[in-house]
């Protein structure tokens, strides 16, 4: 995800921008960039593509080579104000002039933004009849552009609050202008935004780290308001101007609790960056209120034409959504998909056909078996379609077309919030095949557009609901040294994807199997001391998981059941149930592996374990 830094006040900026920078380094980016505002009515801007020492070596360039105290060598004075960013790629390619901050074309309003603006088409068409000039591919740049249009209002903060009232989508971001020093305005749509407090100097930041070497009295910026920071003030506003008070907050986190966002670990940070993630991923793709749209620079959609067949390959958390999507491409698109590990199908002399759609889910997108797959799967004639979180990585190169999740850096070893983002992504892919083949009524289409839009609310709340009762169940059977986990259906992906993270995390023996196979052996496992984790979502054969159920109870074992808010009859044979907040049944999934990654977390935690490097696994395996 990217990263924002912007400083006000009486220091040198260009080295608190820079190390603010490196302080986000850990979400992962891409290019980099900083804007300066000059006493001479100007900005200095510096992007690079590449990490922070390649901004570094550009800033001292522009400098004329003096780097010797931090400031900019063609200002007049020592430049005390700007903003800067990395950029983690979504809309355009990785290069510098989609890199952060991005200006309007009198070069006065500069702009860096985090998230995403969905209705960034119409209004680049609008601002661009009105004579702007457009520099980059994104849609971050239409916001200067933007608010330089409305600075007829006479001020940046009402340019801003202008701009803001016709911006679509989850964002957040921090604008200058040349024509009023000493200000930063910044908005905050859903993406976070915080200030880091101090005296005669202020900080902004998309995340406390950024700041935290300077000063620890914070204040947060809600969603949907507004912030002018000067030197010496910070005024909250309601985005129709009203001006809102703001409690401080002392900040006594060390540096790798910052570097957490608080949290004790990074794979609980990124279960709790699930709904943005899952937000970023579908936004500009579900503007549409009556379909999807997937054609961006890597993806042309008639990849997706006649096609006869799919055929999805990945390993681990990526195969389980690929499960999932499965099961989404089959019902909506009518299309056979078969699947298969890459690390099997690559050795089996498989057979393709030029009519096959080849899907590799790989969020790293450099998983060797999964890029071998690819390779072989291309060679032998199929069309090959790479789903990955990873600009630029080697799966991007060997495919025919990327189809991009947005989740941002993944540290923890644990795929949490990449797998949230691949199963919306084969939602979205599986409706826009439905939607070129009419193999869905429109009325259909539209309505599971507008649930898929939800997700990332319902994902929120489910998280907010859950610790208390997960964090019980957690502590009952953190001793079990054996777990069975049952789904059947769509449900059947979030069994194996459950089983997985206890096994990962927890190092505790599981299996899972679909609730239908269970009397053909694993029944034999089951007695009164066995906790057995039954996904029951919503789904068309839910009757039929829940007699699996019925079957387990009666050989004494302890069911955990993961149920949809609202269906009571789990209540009846199980002993613990966790809700999930009701969407379409096929959507389901995608909220059900949730409650299963904070169980083997809680697990993990109450035997001592470090969750986020667990013993004998790499983040990335790119050994064949
Ligand atoms: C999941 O928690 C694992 N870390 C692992 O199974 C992972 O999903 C697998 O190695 C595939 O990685 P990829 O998505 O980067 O290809």
């Amino acid at each position: 995800m990217c990263g924002i830094v912007g400083y006000v006040g009486y220091r040198p900026v260009q080295e608190i921008l820079l190390a603010g920078l490196e302080k986000l380094e850990y979400r992962g980016y891409d290019s980099a960039g900083l804007s300066m505002l000059l006493d001479d009515g100007t900005i200095e801007s510096v992007r690079a593509v590449g990490n922070l020492s390649r901004l570094r070596a550009a800033v001292v360039h522009s400098n004329g080579g003096d780097e010797s105290d931090g400031a900019v060598a063609t200002a007049t004075r020592t430049v005390t104000s700007g903003i800067g960013h990395t950029r983690w790629a979504t809309h355009g390619r990785v290069t510098e002039s989609n890199a952060h901050p991005h200006y309007d074309t009198s070069d006065k309003i500069h702009v860096v933004v985090n998230g995403i603006v969905e209705n960034y088409l119409v209004l680049k068409r609008r601002l661009s009849d009105m004579g702007a000039v457009f520099t980059s591919e994104t849609d971050a740049e239409v916001i200067a552009h933007l608010i330089s249009h409305h600075m007829a209002l006479g001020s940046l903060v009402g340019a801003v609050r202008a701009a803001y009232a016709e911006l679509e989508g989850h964002y957040s971001f921090v604008a200058i202008s040349a024509d009023e020093p000493d200000t930063l305005v910044g908005a905050r749509k859903e993406c976070p935004l915080i200030i880091g407090r101090g005296d005669g100097e202020q900080f902004l930041a998309s995340a406390i780290p950024a700041f935290l070497a300077h000063t620890r009295d914070v204040q947060y910026i809600e969603n949907e308001e507004i912030v002018v920071v000067r030197p010496d003030s910070v005024e909250f506003l309601e985005p129709d101007g009203t001006p809102i008070e703001r409690e401080h907050t002392h900040v006594d986190w060390d540096e790798s609790t910052a570097e957490k966002g608080g949290y004790e670990t990074f794979m609980l940070k990124e279960i709790n960056e699930q709904a943005d993630a899952v937000a970023e991923t579908i936004a500009d793709r579900t503007i549409r209120p009556d379909g999807v749209d997937l054609g961006e620079a890597e993806l042309d959609e008639s990849l997706l034409d006649d096609v006869e067949r799919v055929l999805i390959l990945a390993a681990g958390t990526s195969f389980h959504a690929g499960l999932i999507g499965r099961y989404a491409i089959e019902e909506w698109a009518r299309v056979p998909v078969d699947m298969d590990v890459a690390s099997e199908w690559r050795y089996r002399n498989p057979i393709v056909s030029e009519r096959e759609l080849v899907i590799g889910i790989t969020q790293s997108g450099e998983t060797a078996d999964t890029l071998a797959a690819m390779r072989l799967a291309r060679e032998r004639g199929a069309k090959v379609l790479a789903c990955t979180n990873v600009v630029g990585s080697q799966a991007t190169r060997d495919s025919d077309g990327v189809l991009y999740t947005r989740a941002g850096l993944e540290v923890s070893v644990a795929a949490t919030k990449t797998i949230v983002c691949q199963v919306a992504a084969m939602y979205l892919l599986a409706l826009r095949m439905a939607e070129k083949r009419g193999t869905l009524a429109p009325e259909r289409i539209a309505e599971l557009v507008a649930e898929i839009k939800q997700l990332p609310t319902r994902i929120t709340e489910l998280i907010e609901g859950l610790n208390g009762s997960l964090m019980a169940a957690a502590k009952r059977h953190a001793t079990s040294d054996f777990y069975l986990y049952l789904g059947r259906h769509v449900g059947r992906a979030v069994a194996l994807e459950g089983a997985l993270k206890l096994k990962e995390i927890a190092y505790i023996a599981t299996d899972a199997y679909a609730g239908g196979e269970m009397k053909h052996g694993p029944i034999a496992l089951l007695d009164e001391k066995t906790p057995v984790v039954c996904v029951a979502t919503d789904m068309p054969i839910l009757d039929k998981m829940i007699s699996n159920i019925q079957e387990v109870r009666a050989r004494g074992a302890h069911v955990i059941a993961i149920a949809t808010e609202g269906d009571d009859r789990l209540e009846a044979v199980a002993e613990e149930v966790i809700y999930v907040p009701r969407t379409d049944w096929m959507l389901q999934p995608l909220l059900a592996v949730i409650p299963l990654q904070l169980f083997a977390y809680y697990v993990a935690r109450e035997r001592g374990l470090n969750v986020d490097q667990p013993r004998n696994l790499a983040k990335t395996v790119t050994v064949e």
